[in-house]
């Protein structure tokens, strides 16, 4: 499932130093969203201002406002197969928010406010199938007030809880909560951590999912391995998790044009290009098999640190950081060995200066000139990119194979003369 996660309070402000808001830590919200990444599903989390760390494998879209909080529901809640809203929204926001401080003695006693939209109701007619999980942090009345909202705002379940009590209030770890769901039913759960609490909710999601693509719960394949399961369940999450890579769009067109190309086509490209291609390589030794699995393990980083376009010179910069931390937490699902090899076979490819490694990066920039040149350039000329660009970048063919480097000079020159590059 694709599940989007809000968090944290909203900030709603009156001039640049002060505004309204709420005591929400953002812990129940982030407690949901890591529990759906840990639970294989891809998570998308919008989070008012916290003091959270982000979690990594999950993508972070921060918000400050109601108002921007609904923006980014809206445009994210159309590929997401459920919504969990845990972010405590400010109500009430000030008509008129000033440029300047307003000045103490300038200010009147009186602060003007109004309604900031009510979230779930705004996307309510865009459910569909999808299911949305809300949340009732109550002091009063908190089954009677749980049940009104429920229904007034359209959920599939509500979570409950009272937030008079110390441990199940604000800023604690743990949580005392109530479902119920839209078929009036309740559900008492016992005083438990808000990580548990997360995993019920994660859990009570799949189930009710029509869209759910994950296994049946409670299947995993510790329980169903005999001998060498815990090795066996660190591959296959990692098998589950490079999922992920179909998803990650590159911005070489398919060749047909009909859409965006993914890291997995492009990995997969390149795997058949090197068993093919070997013979053009300039160190006719190489190790054909450490090449082919460099390409197929290159991009993985990218499932975290996104696909960087690279005539990108901004994005570019802290790109080497985002890949490492995303290095050691996907290659860290697998066990000790298999972690290594992986690892080493991409600071290999990143490093470029085995032979190996120079004609695996040869082939990686070969496959999308033939792309580019094949579509007729649009992706050059929407990004701006020209000839004497396209020539520097990718010079380093060359020292993986001079044969492929000659080719691929003869491609560039042809989209000049075709017009798909400019000069
Ligand atoms: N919510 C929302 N948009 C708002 C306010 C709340 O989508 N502007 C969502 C919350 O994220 C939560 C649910 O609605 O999932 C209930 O929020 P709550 O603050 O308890 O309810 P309100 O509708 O704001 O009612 P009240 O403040 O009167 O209790």
């Amino acid at each position: 499932m694709r599940v989007l996660v809000t968090a944290g309070p909203t900030r709603e402000f009156m001039d640049p130093v002060r505004f309204i808001s709420n005591r929400s830590s953002g812990k129940m919200g982030y407690a949901v969203a890591v529990a759906a990444r840990d639970r294989g599903h891809e998570v998308v989390l919008v989070s008012g201002p916290v003091a959270l760390t982000p979690p990594a494998g999950i993508r972070l879209i921060k918000v400050v406002s109601a108002a921007e909080m609904l923006d980014a529901v809206s445009v994210q809640l159309e590929s997401c197969d459920a919504l969990v809203m845990a972010a405590a929204v400010a109500d009430w926001r000030p008509v008129e928010m000033s440029v300047q401080k307003v000045k103490k003695l300038a200010a009147g006693s009186e602060l003007r406010l109004e309604p900031t939209p009510d979230i779930l109701l705004t996307i309510n007619p865009r459910k569909g199938k999808r299911v949305f999980v809300g949340f009732a942090a109550e002091t009063t009345g908190m089954e009677t007030e749980a049940r009104r909202k429920l229904s007034a705002k359209g959920l599939d379940m509500i979570v409950a809880n009272d937030v008079s009590q110390p441990d199940a209030g604000f800023d604690v770890d743990t949580n005392r909560v109530v479902f119920i769901t839209a078929d009036a039913s309740a559900f008492t759960l016992p005083l438990m951590s808000k990580r548990e609490v997360a995993d019920r909710i994660v859990k009570w999601v799949e189930n009710a999912c029509p869209l759910s693509s994950v296994p049946a719960p409670g299947v995993s394949v510790q329980d169903t391995a005999p001998e060498g399961g815990a090795r066996l369940a660190q591959q296959w999450n990692f098998i589950r998790e490079i999922d992920k890579l179909k998803l990650v769009l590159r911005r070489t067109l398919l060749l047909d044009g009909s859409r965006y190309e993914n890291d997995a086509e492009h990995s997969w490209h390149l795997a058949v290009m090197a068993v093919l291609l070997r013979e053009h390589a300039n160190e006719p030794s190489l190790d054909i098999v450490r090449v082919i699995k460099m390409v197929l393990v290159h991009d993985i980083v990218e499932i975290d640190a996104g696909d960087t376009y690279c005539y990108d010179e901004k994005g570019n910069l802290g790109k080497v950081q985002r890949e490492k931390v995303a290095a050691d937490r996907l290659f860290g699902l697998l066990p000790g060995d298999q972690q290594q090899e992986l690892m080493s076979l991409w600071e290999e490819f990143e490093d470029r200066s085995t032979p190996e490694a120079k004609f695996a990066a040869a082939l990686d920039r070969v496959q999308p000139l033939m792309h580019n040149h094949g579509t007729g350039g649009v992706v050059w000329k929407a990004h701006g990119v020209r000839c004497g660009k396209v020539m520097e970048r990718n010079r380093h063919v060359e020292e993986g194979s001079r044969i492929l480097w000659e080719f691929a000079e003869t491609m560039i020159r042809d989209a000049v003369k075709r017009g798909y590059l400019d000069e």
